[in-house]
């Protein structure tokens, strides 16, 4: 794309927007965000710590000043939470300032991906339950994007690639 926009990965918790946002921004040359490591930097705190101490709301009012912030940028992949569609000023953001793709897995893939790992606070406690009904929750929490690519067969290399060539269309 020629007007040096951003692309935005979305998608849920699992489906590989952190490592596959990595490796795109090294194909395009682009420089790379991670929004929550972003927001841990401002905060000088865990993601899991302000979930902990503030509460989701606090979280999500943070998420959407650091998300406005970093979108003031241009040229980057941006990887973002799982969470960072709720709003709808967010997607507006997202739409206005950047390409936005969208990674889907299917519940097995995430629940493999997201094994072992403790820091996601909205997975705690039984794990297939919270991811089930995350999932149902979020069902169409993602269809707002420009472009979606199913992770749950591919490996990142692929996917990244297939977001790379779509880009270069634009
Ligand atoms: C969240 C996803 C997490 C992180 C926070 C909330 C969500 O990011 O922002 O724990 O609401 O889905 P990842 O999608 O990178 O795990």
């Amino acid at each position: 794309m020629s007007d040096n926009k951003s692309i935005v990965l979305i998608g849920f918790m699992g489906t590989g927007k952190t490592s596959v946002s990595l490796l795109l921004s090294g194909m395009l040359g682009l420089s790379h965000i991670d929004l929550d490591e972003e927001i841990e930097k401002r905060e000088g705190r865990r993601i899991s710590e302000i979930f902990a101490d503030s509460g989701e709301a606090a979280f999500r009012t943070i998420e959407t000043e650091t998300l406005a912030a970093v979108l003031n940028g241009r040229g980057q992949v941006i990887a973002t939470g799982g969470g960072a569609v709720l709003k709808e000023e967010n997607r507006r953001l997202m739409l206005d300032r950047a390409w936005v793709v969208a990674l889907k897995a299917d519940e097995r893939h995430i629940i493999e991906r997201v094994q072992g790992d403790i820091s996601r606070p909205l997975l705690q406690g039984d794990l297939h339950d919270r991811v089930k009904t995350l999932l149902e929750q979020r069902k169409h929490a993602y269809d707002f994007a420009h472009f979606t690519v199913d992770t749950s067969e591919l490996g990142t290399e692929e996917v990244a690639k297939r977001i790379a060539v779509k880009w270069e269309k634009q």
